[in-house]
C-alpha cells in the first residue's frame, strides 16, 4: 500500500490498486469519544441517542432489512423514481462529470446513476464520502461489475468530504444524497448542511437529493412498525451497542420500540420506552441511569417535506432546482439542483 501525503491539503492518500484509492485525514479531528456523546444523551432528563449510532456492523444490516421491507416503501420508490428518470439523467450529464456520493453505495441506487455514467463517459469516476471504513468493502464489487470505472473513496465526514472535493480539481461532480437521509437532521442542523453542499459546489456542478413526502399518518406508522418486527430490533440494537461498547447492562427486554408520526412537525419520532422502573450501569462511562416505567429515550427524527417546503429549502440554502420529480402517489421525491 502508498501511502502519500495529497498536495496541500491534510489527507493521506492510500493506493490499493490503479482503479482504487482512499483519501483519509492526516491529523487526528477532535472528536468526541462514543462514551462521551452517548453519556451526554442519556444522562439527563429527556434522553435521547443520536441515530448516527444506529449503524455498526448489525445495525447496518438490520438497516439493509428495513430497505427490503414492502411497508418500508422509501427504497422501493426511490428506486423505482430512478429508473424513470435515467433517460433524462443521461440527458442532463456528460463525460465532464464525476459522481460524489454522500454516504458509501454498495446499494442498487448507486447502480442506477453508475449505469447511466457508463452510458455517457469513456471512463467513471465515483467519489464516496463515508466516515466509515464500510466504503472499502463495496468497492471491490462495484469495480468487478463496472470495467471502466475508478473509485477514490473520502474516509471523512460529509461537510470534511465536501470540503476536500472543493479544492481536489476542476472536473464537475454530481453529488447524490439519497434514501431522505437528509431527514434524520434536525431542521437547523439540515439547513446547515445544505449551505455546506451550495458553498462547495462550482457553476456546473449539480446536486441530486431524495426526500420522503407527507402523506396519511398511517403509511408513515407501518412504516417505522414493521409487522415482521425489524425496525424494533434495529432500534433496540443501539442499546445491545452500548452493552457491547461501553460495559452496559441494559435488558432489552424491559425496553421497546416506540414510532409515531408527528403530524404538526411532518416527521417520525423514534424513541425506546421504559417498560419498568429501571436503573442501568454503563461502566466504561462509570455512569448509572435511572429510567422510570413509560420514559422515552429519544433515537431519531425521520422528517417528511411537502414540495413547497423543498423548493423552500433549497432555495434558502442558495440552489435553484433543474427538475423534480416524484413517483404517481407523491410518496418520494427526487430533486435535481444546480448553485444559484
Ligand atoms: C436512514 N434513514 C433515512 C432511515 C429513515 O427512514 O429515517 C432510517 C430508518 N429508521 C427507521 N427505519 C429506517
Amino acid at each position: 500500500m502508498n501511502d502519500v501525503l495529497h498536495h496541500n491539503l491534510n489527507y493521506k492518500k492510500y493506493v490499493i490498486d490503479p482503479r482504487l484509492q482512499y483519501f483519509k485525514p492526516h491529523s487526528i479531528k477532535i472528536v468526541k469519544s462514543f462514551s462521551d456523546e452517548i453519556c451526554h444523551g442519556i444522562n439527563r432528563d429527556s434522553k435521547y441517542i443520536l441515530p448516527k449510532f444506529f449503524y455498526d456492523k448489525k445495525g447496518s444490516n438490520l438497516f439493509e432489512q428495513i430497505c427490503a421491507l414492502h411497508e418500508y416503501y422509501p427504497t422501493r420508490i426511490e428506486i423505482s423514481i430512478l429508473k424513470k428518470i435515467q433517460h433524462e439523467l443521461h440527458s442532463l450529464l456528460d463525460d465532464s462529470y464525476r459522481l460524489v456520493e454522500l454516504g458509501s453505495g454498495s446499494s442498487v441506487k448507486t447502480r442506477l446513476i453508475l449505469d447511466v455514467f457508463e452510458s455517457i463517459c469513456d471512463k467513471i469516476e465515483y467519489f464516496p464520502i463515508d466516515i466509515s471504513e464500510i466504503l472499502t468493502e463495496s468497492s471491490e464489487f462495484l469495480l468487478n461489475d463496472y470495467r471502466y470505472l475508478s473509485i477514490t473513496g473520502i474516509i471523512d465526514t460529509y461537510e470534511g468530504g465536501l470540503e476536500f472535493i472543493k479544492h481536489y480539481d476542476d472536473r464537475k461532480n454530481l453529488i447524490i444524497f439519497l434514501g431522505s437521509s437528509f431527514g434524520n437532521f434536525s431542521p437547523s442542523e439540515g439547513a446547515k448542511f445544505l449551505k455546506k453542499i451550495s458553498s462547495t459546489m462550482k457553476k456546473g456542478d449539480l446536486f441530486l437529493i431524495g426526500l420522503d413526502l407527507v402523506k396519511p399518518k398511517h403509511i408513515l406508522e407501518n412504516a417505522y412498525n414493521d409487522s415482521q418486527g425489524v425496525t424494533a430490533k434495529f432500534n433496540l440494537n443501539v442499546l445491545s451497542r452500548i452493552n457491547d461498547e461501553l460495559d452496559a447492562d441494559f435488558d432489552l427486554t424491559n425496553f421497546q420500540h416506540y414510532a409515531i408520526y408527528n403530524e404538526k412537525d411532518h416527521r417520525i419520532e423514534m424513541y425506546l420506552k421504559s417498560l419498568v422502573n429501571q436503573s442501568v450501569i454503563i461502566a466504561k462511562s462509570n455512569i448509572l441511569v435511572n429510567l422510570s416505567k413509560n420514559e422515552l429515550i429519544h433515537t431519531e427524527y425521520s422528517h417528511k417535506y411537502k414540495i413547497t417546503q423543498i423548493e423552500n429549502l433549497l432555495d434558502v440554502a442558495g440552489f435553484k432546482i433543474k427538475k423534480m420529480w416524484t413517483d404517481d402517489d407523491k410518496f418520494f421525491s427526487l430533486t435535481l439542483a444546480a448553485k444559484k
